[in-house]
């Protein structure tokens, strides 16, 4: 039996569409200005991520704001009830064509993983990026206060290593998405905001 129900809201499909354009031009434009490759030249991909940069700090402050007024933070307080047998059915089960152990309601639409890996990106990777990547902005403001061993190179260190995290969470999540009952099932759901249980 097929049931649609409705899991992702107008605002979360806009924040999260949105927030991936704007990661993936952080990522692209970032990686030029740290060295890896010439892509747009190292001034234009500088200035755009700064752009990207700021309008994700914008969105995320509305973000957070959505989060806490409609109560939607509760769906990434960490559980560790079936947390063992996603596990396994990723390392596994899905290999052999067993069902998904997770069932998804409304009220719980991430199973446990979802949930420790989106309250890992939320509380451990953004903040990583947002703190180092406004320090290195506003740099010479407070290179003459800060102490002797925190300098410009232990802020983009601290940043680039948020970017390697935010690179490797990007390449998990999008393997993770397609393996819904089709490989688009979850992409479509977050873009309709319902998703088809079987
Ligand atoms: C680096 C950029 C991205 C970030 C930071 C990100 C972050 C997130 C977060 C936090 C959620 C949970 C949303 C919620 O609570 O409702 C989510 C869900 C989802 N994302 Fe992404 N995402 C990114 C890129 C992408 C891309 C490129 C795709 C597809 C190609 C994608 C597909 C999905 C899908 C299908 C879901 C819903 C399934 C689920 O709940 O896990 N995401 N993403």
């Amino acid at each position: 039996m097929v049931e649609r129900i409705y899991l992702f809201k107008r605002f979360e499909r806009f924040w999260h569409w949105s927030q991936a354009a704007l990661v993936i031009t952080l990522l692209v434009t970032g990686f030029e200005v740290h060295g890896s490759y010439s892509l747009l030249g190292f001034g234009q991909a500088a200035s755009i991520h700064t752009t990207a940069a700021w309008l994700l700090v914008g969105l995320w402050i509305f973000a957070i704001f959505w989060h806490f007024t409609t109560g939607e933070w509760r769906q990434y307080i960490p559980s560790f009830d079936q947390l063992g047998a996603v596990i396994r059915h990723y390392s596994y089960g899905i290999f052999l064509g067993r069902p998904h152990p997770y069932r998804v309601v409304p009220e719980r639409k991430h199973n446990p993983l979802q949930r420790l890996a989106y309250l890992g990106l939320k509380l451990a990777i953004n903040p990583l990026i947002w703190t180092s990547g406004i320090a290195y902005l506003f740099y010479a403001q407070w290179r003459d206060l800060a102490p002797a061993w925190l300098g410009l190179q232990e802020v983009a260190i601290a940043h680039t290593l948020g970017a390697f995290m935010m690179l490797v969470f990007l390449i998990a999540h999008v393997y993770l998405t397609t393996t819904g009952h089709t490989p688009l099932a979850h992409i479509k759901a977050m873009i309709t905001g319902y998703e088809e249980t079987h």
